[in-house]
């Protein structure tokens, strides 16, 4: 009778549970029934690597305990039966010891926001368990499967760098650099002093109760009954087989990693699931003389293992498929899946782009399948074997046992390629694997085979071309007909799902060009033939970019005085305040708070369509719905249904929705499983309205724009007619999701007794909220309390787009009169929240022989979404911007912000600059093409001066660009790179190199006026300790940390002497959103002013007792009966513009002054398939005097990181019914650990100093170096030229953002680009699959 209890050890400590839910995840039972919250979600879809935790087990094959890193919100709970879980708490602790993983990532400023750092902790933990002196590839493959978005991944690899050999990385602590600082001449830093060493032996034993009773008895069959679902788990292959013939709708479910998505996210429910991980009869790798053959719960990582054994047992040749499923696997997922998923599932799903059924296609692979009743059958994996979209060949009640895979024989070849969004952690978009057998001796085809995926429902062989091309010789001359062949088997439609079409085609041709060359060099190098590989063709076998590994890179900046007092931390590089609650996975985010008894949870229910009236919501199978509790929409608002900003949005949708993704109403249940169940039942009726704007493109066909700005200076017509020289450009620039790994979230607790209302929000803007809150409940403010902790990241999409979540729980709260919590799915959040606006320009500039700028007329167009939000700013901020760092005597900009049926979109880092500044630095390049002179060379010739004015009027003081831009050439040896580049390029066909130098100033200030002022309370106890608040929220930024030193400055006490608790508006009252980079500027400048007025207050007492201690001087005040506390306010001075919307006229000082900065990028891409790799960055920035330089250069390479995303990776798709595609990590790549530059350095300008902010400081660092990764985006330009001119191909060329590998590819433009060169009859009717909004 199989057990129906399960066991399993979470930290040490057993856990037995009598009544296992099947459908409950690991992830959900540690943090709601262990209420161990250490562990995050962040996408529920094991693509972040938030919830990382490590699985230990006995492993009855390997006869040995293994440790292995885990998604556990894939993993259900159920199947950790006999398993150790080690989750972040289970390491280190703030009350006991940290573990030296998270100690040396706190002290390196490896945690931003924090809110990925537990499992980043997990991933690495992971490792050492299992290799205790790893190298620095070992660290990289472990991190493949975790996401960060604040940090820009260099800190968190030097923190782990220090567990290799090769110690380097500085954690900028004052125990190490102060006495060595980095330096280009000394980047390998030792900085062992200041972490503590890492002793394996340490680690927590696996539990002696769960070790004996594994290794002493036989595993037993497992049956668990839940709500809707029943989990078995046999431990024989009879039990398995016979339970699948029984229930042949079942699914067998081993790492959970398809299914697990198709339940957690997509909400589907399997009744059934019967789990063969535990039947060691198909778990196997065994191989002769002839083959391997792999058993179909064979773990990835297993085989990864085994696989690499045999190969070096038998040799290269041989085993030619094996490296090509090793090869895939290295970029297949992360550690956390591979560890889990086996190669059964993955042949099983039978998914269009699974990156092993191809190879197994390729080289011929056998599988064996086994029906309970009838014994076991093979089947050649041919074309037959996947019949249609996601079937197998398999018949009902089938288990798959086995796959074989022959090895290879004298004369014959394979390989396999794949091409994805982002090099790590992604599915190919194409992939291939090609076979080829000579006759024996020659070069003659004698078979052939070649398998692709992502060209078709299936994975699919290219019949033309294996037909045709058997008896040919392999010659050049080959290569025309195989792409005529091949242009036959691969015809995609213009709407093809997965889009790119003429980009894929093209794909399947680069890869077969590829392995020509390759065989082409192994037939020469075995003598079948003299014919040599062509030198510039010597590329394509290397990697790209060499072999990968993380260089050392080195950051400066200034020291501070020796003779500043020690207790002064103005300029130190502490570590952020939270750094080692983040790593020990203590710190508290919205949901990590305790429940209340009587709490409830909201899940929203939102508009399936983009333009619709709501006909009928019927509610009826909702309501039936287990743990149903009620439903809240329009009709339950006390006050007012209008919301947002200017009131522009609603709460919830009355009668008619605008975009898809609009919030209609809310189901309120007692748990999240139920509330999101319930919610999938509550049936809309819609009736769609037409036409429907989703794009730009759509909005100025149907004059739709929300409204037009103007903005002129001169006359930029007249001049245009002038000019030597006038070019015209497009560009567009698509949008880019926040990706905060903290989703929207909040707990609304209403307080009965006061009718009022606490909320503890992951906002930026705690009075913004509190003025939705009050305004929908028809109530005073003062009866609404936010309470605003931290945030697991902001970045501007949670400064006013989280109404969208507190405004419904409000309504809740206030309904059932009992808490209610809510925090979006990423999927949900994704979908809702808006995101950077996606901008498209056409403009004209003129300009001089020499390359001067004499006048630009510039459209400027944003996609603002269905309201409007931040739009108007967001667009004025990138008229303001749009002249980029360069003085143009005549202008005249207008900026359209188009009203569309697309979720509104937001404020995001950067505000509109970055968008106007790419547009800027485009028509730059377009004068340096137009001109044959480099863009740095018009860059210079226009860049302003100090005391120039620009063309709004403001007079740029104490003007640093120059400097930084200098600086940033020397330091980077621009010059010599750029020859020796030029070299490389000549000499290699199909790899190109690019390199670019960019600068960039950003105006500080809001641009609303009102929003520059801040508050700030400062209370010293009578311990001397001090509690400080104001209007600023953390969401990672290090605003707490640099106002703590700040206030440690004012007052002469260290920094460990002053707590921040949160930010609420109970403090401090009307607060500006965190936002516009002017958090510390304002905040601190407040705080200061509330410090100096205690100080003012206790300088009658410190004057007559000079030596007393702080401690005692705050005691004596006390019993003087002295006010410790205070207030500081301040408002930034002499900021004003008159901007007359009429004649488009500016004139004013918009902003208190400018950042500014400057960095230089080299890449190399592939011209063959459009992959990139960033060989070096360098950045110079000007901070002013810093406050924390830790934090700022961590800010810097953030936020180039999140701009690298922006420009080359990142790509928010929607389809004609106006939904969004990319939800999820899963279809929406942000930038992994494998995209960080090699070369990361990071200098910070020295002596300078900024007369307008706080201790001479500059604006926090999170908006300004977001632009500098255009110097990445014009490096891949630079390259592309390269191999343009190789193909005869000169002058200028439209280029996008971002720059996918999609369009370096295409903009490559080759013999094979050019066969699919709008092939298809491009039909305006019909739209490709995917677009940009
Ligand atoms: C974040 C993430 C990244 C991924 N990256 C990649 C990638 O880069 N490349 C790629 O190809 N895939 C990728 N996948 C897909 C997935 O991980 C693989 O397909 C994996 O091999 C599935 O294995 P599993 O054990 O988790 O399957 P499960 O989810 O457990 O099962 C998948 C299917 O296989 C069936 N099945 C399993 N075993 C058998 C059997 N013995 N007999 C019959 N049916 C069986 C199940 O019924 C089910 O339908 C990714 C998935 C995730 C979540
Ligand atoms: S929450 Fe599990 S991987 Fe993102
Ligand atoms: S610190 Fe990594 S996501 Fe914020």
């Amino acid at each position: 009778k199989p057990k129906d209890v399960l066991v399993f050890y979470v930290n040490g400590t057993k856990v037995t549970e009598p009544h296992p839910e099947p459908e409950t995840s690991l992830i959900v039972y540690l943090r709601t029934k262990l209420r161990l919250t250490g562990t995050k979600l962040g996408c529920s879809e094991g693509g972040c690597g938030a919830c990382t935790v490590m699985v230990s087990k006995w492993d009855r094959l390997q006869n040995r305990i293994v440790h292995f890193s885990v998604n556990s919100c894939l993993a259900p709970v159920v199947s950790m039966h006999d398993c150790a879980v080690t989750t972040v708490e289970g390491i280190g602790s703030t009350k006991t010891k940290l573990h030296a993983v998270q100690e040396r990532l706190w002290k390196f400023h490896g945690s931003q926001c924090g809110f990925c750092t537990p499992g980043i902790v997990m991933s690495m933990y992971a490792l050492l368990r299992n290799n205790s002196s790893p190298k620095m590839p070992n660290i990289e493959t472990c991190l493949q499967g975790n996401l960060c978005r604040c940090t820009g991944y260099r800190p968190i690899l030097g923190a782990f760098k220090t567990f290799t050999e090769n110690k380097t990385g500085c954690p900028m602590g004052k125990l190490c650099c102060k006495n060595a600082p980095p330096s280009e001449d000394n980047p390998e830093n030792d900085c062992s002093d200041c972490y503590k060493p890492y002793d394996p032996s340490q680690e927590p034993i696996f539990p002696p109760e769960l070790l004996i009773s594994s290794r002493n008895h036989p595993v037993s069959p497992l049956k668990f009954v839940g709500e809707r679902v029943t989990w078995y788990r046999p431990t024989t292959l009879d039990q398995l087989t016979d339970l699948k013939e029984k229930y042949p709708d079942a699914h067998l479910v081993v790492g959970n990693t398809e299914i697990g998505i198709e339940t957690g996210v997509k909400g589907r429910c399997y009744p059934v699931i019967v789990t063969p991980a535990a039947v060691e009869e198909i778990s196997f790798v065994k191989y002769d003389q002839s083959g391997i053959e792999i058993g179909a719960s064979c773990i990835l990582s297993n085989l990864v293992q085994q696989l690499n054994k045999i190969v070096e047992e038998k040799g290269g040749h041989l085993t030619q498929p094996l490296s090509a499923i090793l090869e895939m696997l290295h970029w297949f997922a992360g550690d956390q899946i591979r560890n889990v998923a086996v190669i059964g599932g993955n042949i099983m799903t039978a998914s269009p782009i699974s990156d092993l059924n191809p190879i197994l296609m390729a080289c011929c692979a056998t599988a064996t399948f086994m029906l309970h009743s009838r014994g076991t059958r093979k089947v050649p994996m041919d074309q037959s074997f996947f019949p249609s979209y996601r079937k197998t060949c398999a018949t009902k009640g089938e288990v798959l046992l086995s796959v074989r895979i022959p090895f290879m024989r004298k004369g014959e070849y394979m390989k396999a390629y794949m091409q994805s969004k982002r090099r790590e952690d992604d599915i190919a978009i194409v992939n291939a694997a090609l076979r080829v057998k000579f006759y024996p001796g020659s070069r003659k085809v004698e078979e052939f085979s070649a398998a692709f995926g992502g060209m078709a429902a299936t994975s699919v062989m290219a019949k033309n071309l294996m037909e045709n091309i058997i008896g040919r010789e392999w010659k050049d001359d080959l290569i025309d007909d195989v792409s005529a062949w091949m242009r036959e088997d691969f015809k995609l439609e213009q709407n093809a799902p997965g889009g790119m079409v003429e980009y894929r085609e093209a794909l399947t041709l680069s890869f077969f060009f590829k392995f020509y060359i390759h065989i082409k060099d192994c037939l020469c190098k075995e003598g079948a033939t003299q014919d040599e590989i062509a030198p510039e063709e010597e590329c394509t076998k290397v990697p790209l970019g060499g072999n990968h590994h993380v260089s050392p890179s080195t950051q400066t900046w200034e020291e501070v005085p020796e003779n500043q007092p020690k207790d002064d931390s103005v300029g130190r590089p502490l570590p952020h305040s939270s750094g080692q609650l983040h790593v020990t996975g203590e710190a508290k985010y919205i949901d990590d708070i305790t429940p209340h008894a009587d709490e409830l949870y909201m899940c929203l229910v939102t508009s399936t369509r983009c333009h619709a009236y709501v006909r009928d919501v019927n509610l009826a199978d909702a309501m039936t719905s287990p743990g149903y509790v009620t439903y809240v929409d329009h009709r339950d608002i006390p006050g007012s249904n209008e919301c947002g900003v200017m009131n522009g949005d609603l709460v919830f949708a009355n009668g008619k929705v605008t975009c898809v993704g609009q919030v209609i109403g809310a189901v309120i249940a007692d748990t999240c499983a139920h509330a999101q169940r319930a919610a999938q039942l509550v049936k809309i009726t819609y009736e769609d309205i037409f036409p429907r704007i989703l794009t730009i493109e759509d909005a100025i066909k149907h004059e739709s724009f929300h409204k037009i700005l103007h903005l002129n200076a001169g006359d930029a017509a007249a001049a245009l007619d002038a000019s030597e020289y006038v070019i015209e450009g497009e560009i567009r620039i698509a949008g880019q999701e926040h990706f905060y790994l903290e989703t929207q979230a909040c707990l609304v607790v209403p307080q009965l007794e006061s009718d009022q209302m606490e909320i503890y929000a992951s906002s930026q803007s705690p009075t913004f909220l509190q003025d939705n809150a009050a305004s929908v409940l028809g109530i005073e403010n003062n009866k609404v309390i936010v309470r605003v902790k931290r945030m697991g990241g902001g970045f501007g999409g949670k400064e006013t787009r989280f109404v969208l979540v507190s405004n419904p729980a409000v309504v809740a709260a206030k309904k059932c009169g009992r808490p209610i919590r809510c925090m979006l799915t990423r999927q949900e959040d994704m979908l809702i929240s808006g995101q950077r606006h996606s901008f498209y320009a056409k403009y004209k500039v003129g300009f001089t022989k020499e390359g001067k700028l004499t006048s630009l007329v510039n459209n400027i167009y944003s996609n603002a979404g269905n309201s409007l939000d931040l739009s108007i700013s967001v667009m004025e901020r990138a008229l303001y911007h749009s002249g980029g760092c360069y003085r143009i005597p005549n202008i005249s900009i207008a900026g359209h912000v188009c009203k569309t049926n697309v979720s509104s979109n937001t404020a995001f880092r950067g505000f509109g600059a970055p968008q106007a500044m790419l547009i800027a630095e485009d028509w730059i390049s377009g004068i340096a093409a137009k001109l044959g002179i480099s863009g740095e060379k018009v860059r210079e010739i226009n860049m302003y001066k100090e005391g120039d004015n620009t063309y709004y009027g403001q007079v740029l003081e104490c003007f640093n660009l120059p400097r930084c831009w200098q600086e940033c050439r020397q330091k980077s040896n621009f010059n010599e790179r750029k020859e020796k580049i030029e070299e490389y390029n000549s000499k290699n066909r199909w790899r190109k190199r690019g390199i670019s130098c960019i600068p960039t100033m950003f105006g500080i200030s809001f641009t609303g006026f009102f929003l520059n002022q801040a508050g700030a309370l400062v209370q010293v106890y009578k311990d001397g300790s001090v509690l400080l608040t104001h209007g600023g929220t953390e969401m990672g930024q290090g605003l707490h940390t640099k106002m703590i030193q700040v206030a440690s400055t004012c007052l002469g006490i260290p920094a460990s002497r002053i707590h921040i608790s949160s930010t609420s508006t109970e403090t401090v009252p009307n607060t500006s959103p965190t936002a516009a980079s002017v958090g510390s500027d304002i905040n601190g400048m407040a705080i200061k002013e509330a410090c100096e007025k205690i100080l003012g207050r206790l300088k009658p007492l410190r004057e007559n007792l000079a030596e007393l201690s702080w401690d005692d001087l705050i005691m004596k005040a006390y019993l003087e009966r002295i006010s410790l506390s205070a207030t500081g306010f301040y408002k930034t001075p002499d900021i004003y513009c008159n901007w007359d919307q009429k004649s488009g006229e500016c004139f004013g000082r918009p902003f208190d002054y400018f950042t500014y900065g400057a960095a230089v990028s080299e890449v190399e891409i592939d011209c063959l398939t459009g992959d990139h790799v960033v060989l070096q960055t360098d950045i110079v920035m000007d901070v002013g005097g810093s406050l924390n330089p830790a934090v700022d250069i961590g800010q810097i390479e953030g936020a180039f990181m999140q701009g690298y995303g922006m420009m080359m990776l990142e790509e928010p798709l929607i389809n004609i019914r106006g939904e969004l595609l990319t939800r999820g990590p899963g279809a929406y790549k942000i930038p992994g650990f494998g995209d960080c530059p090699r070369r990361f350095n990071v200098h910070l300008l020295q002596n300078s100093r900024n007369k307008r902010a706080i201790f001479s400081s500059k604006a926090r660092f999170g908006e300004p170096p977001l632009f500098l990764s255009a110097s990445v985006f014009f490096a891949v330009k630079n390259a592309v030229e390269s191999a343009r001119k190789h193909s005869g191909l000169f002058g200028a060329f439209r280029m996008d953002s971002p720059a996918t590998c999609e369009r370096i590819r295409m903009w490559c433009g080759d013999q094979f680009t050019k066969q699919y060169e709008k092939h298809t009859q491009n039909d305006e009717n019909v739209k490709p699959w995917s677009f940009q909004a």
